[in-house]
């Protein structure tokens, strides 16, 4: 039995601030059970909800010297779905009501959850052969497995991935501080390892350091090997191309299903949508206060409110967009321009936009099920899950085509048709408009051409069982068959 620990800073169903999340919580399930033992291990933060933190099984704990004091770290554990989920307690570190919040204080608390988590597994009993590592936060792992961790037995032979889901955030604070917190010697603050632009960076330790490297999708793997969005990094990443792999997300189709969803008013499927998926839609509309019209082309977007999600070319022609043939919802929270742009534009025009500017996972639901389209124009896009959500839903996204949105959904294409959504090229707001248009367009002119593209939307296959051979085949390339 080969043994995968995943360390990461959230994994659902226990916290989830975006797609990081949804990954480590549902890919560990989808692995061959008869050949691989995959446990997951994240901190305990404070805000996880009472129902699940009071649930959770104390196993163990111990004390270990950080920054100058004895720290204590207990360790609990939750099986769920028949994965072994471990949880990394200190309540100094993982208090407050979100899992991350100030870049420096983030900084400390999770050089201090690599090196508790590493530390904790001789005390569980539980030696992986490879510690698959999730972004920024994990990024000290590998180096650490190359160093001070590499001395017993126990870890010797260790392996490890770091998967990188948005290379946006690396980690990053001037030399002296990376180094107290990591407690790393000199030799790794060079401009070959941890040092980069003459500040400390954690993921830049850990992609040095991985003994493979995996991103999200195959297209964002390319692009950042270029200036454009790899992030100050896109050298290093050129230099290790050949430990660098692109394995595209998928999402728990349990979990996502219309034929079974608890959170929508009507379940439907491939079969039946024509008739059943209007009905979401107007539960939708009066949930959210919109009008309630079978007829009109509603857009949602679910969404943090970010750069990133290309949330600008939407304010650009915010006017435009919500003409009186269109309605959209938009779910989301992020950056407080963003969200009162929403918020202004849902005052301007109370009939057809909808904001909500929360979290929920029973509205998303909604959303995906009851929408006729799924906007998502993203700057840059790792990989994107709500675009699957939508596809698995048969709502018909609209994208930009960078990094997953590319390599998920197939632009329609009129004359030989094909295609699963709406896609446009240049990060334009007008192109992005032009798009919106030809969508609504087919939607209320060629609705059987619609319905097709809503067909073959629905017929694609996101589970995570193709993506998770591929991890399986990079797991079993590192530990040797
Ligand atoms: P990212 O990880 O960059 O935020 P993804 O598309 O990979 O983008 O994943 C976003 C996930 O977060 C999806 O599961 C989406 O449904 C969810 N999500 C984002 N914002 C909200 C919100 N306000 N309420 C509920 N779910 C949300
Ligand atoms: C990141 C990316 C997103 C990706 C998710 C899960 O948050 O922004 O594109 O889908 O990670 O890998």
């Amino acid at each position: 039995m080969k043994k995968v620990l995943f360390v990461a800073s959230e994994a659902v169903p226990f916290i989830k601030t975006g797609g990081l999340a949804d990954v480590v919580g549902s890919l560990p399930k989808c692995f061959d059970k008869e050949y691989f033992d995959v446990r997951v291990m994240i901190p305990k933060y404070m805000c996880i909800k009472e129902k699940w933190r009071y649930e959770m099984t104390y196993i163990n704990h111990f004390y270990m010297d950080y920054l100058g004091q004895s720290r204590y770290v207990g360790i609990l554990q939750y099986v769920q779905d028949g994965i072994t989920f471990y949880f990394i307690d200190n309540e100094a570190y993982f208090s407050g009501d979100k899992p991350y919040g100030d870049w420096f204080y983030d900084l400390e608390k999770f050089s201090f959850f690599c090196q508790a988590a590493l530390s904790s597994l001789p005390v569980i009993g539980f030696q992986p052969d490879v510690v698959h590592c999730h972004d920024w936060q994990t990024g000290l792992i590998p180096v650490y497995l190359k160093d001070r961790f590499r001395g017993g037995e126990f870890f010797r032979n260790m392996k490890s991935v770091i998967t990188i889901h948005n290379l946006k955030f690396q980690g990053v604070w001037d030399v002296k501080t990376i180094q107290r917190f990591s407690g790393l010697p000199d030799y790794y603050f060079a401009p070959d390892k941890l040092e980069a632009y003459k500040d400390g960076n954690m993921l830049k330790g850990g992609i040095v350091f991985a003994d493979a490297i995996t991103t999200v999708s195959q297209t964002y793997a390319e692009e950042i090997k270029m200036p454009f969005y790899g992030e100050g990094l896109d050298g290093l990443m050129r230099a290790r191309a050949g430990s660098l792999r692109g394995i595209v997300n998928g999402i728990d189709y349990d979990d996502f299903n219309p034929a079974t969803d608890r959170f929508i008013a009507q379940p439907y499927n491939i079969k039946n949508f024509r008739k059943e998926k209007a009905k979401n839609k107007r539960d939708l509309q009066e949930h959210v206060g919109l009008p309630a019209d079978d007829k009109k082309f509603l857009v949602g977007i679910v969404s943090r409110l970010t750069d990133q999600k290309g949330l600008d070319l939407i304010q650009g022609v915010m006017d435009e967009l919500c003409s009186e043939d269109m309605q959209l919802i938009v779910l989301g929270t992020g950056d407080e321009r963003y969200e009162n742009m929403f918020r202004h534009y849902d005052w301007k025009y109370h009939d057809r936009v909808s904001a909500q500017i929360y979290y929920s996972e029973e509205l998303s639901h909604k959303i995906y099920a009851g929408c006729d389209a799924f906007l998502m124009p993203s700057l840059f896009e790792p990989c994107g899950l709500s675009q699957l959500m939508a596809l698995r839903y048969g709502t018909v996204p609209i994208v930009r085509e960078t990094g997953g949105l590319k390599d998920t959904v197939q632009p329609y294409n009129e004359y030989e048709g094909t295609g699963t959504g709406f896609s446009f090229a240049n990060y334009n707001a007008h192109e992005m408009l032009d798009s919106v248009r030809y969508a609504k367009f087919v939607y209320y002119e060629r609705k059987r051409e619609w319905n097709k593209i809503i067909d073959r939307a629905m017929a694609q296959d996101f589970s995570w069982q193709t993506s998770a051979m591929k991890y399986q085949e990079l797991y079993d390339w590192l530990i040797g068959y």
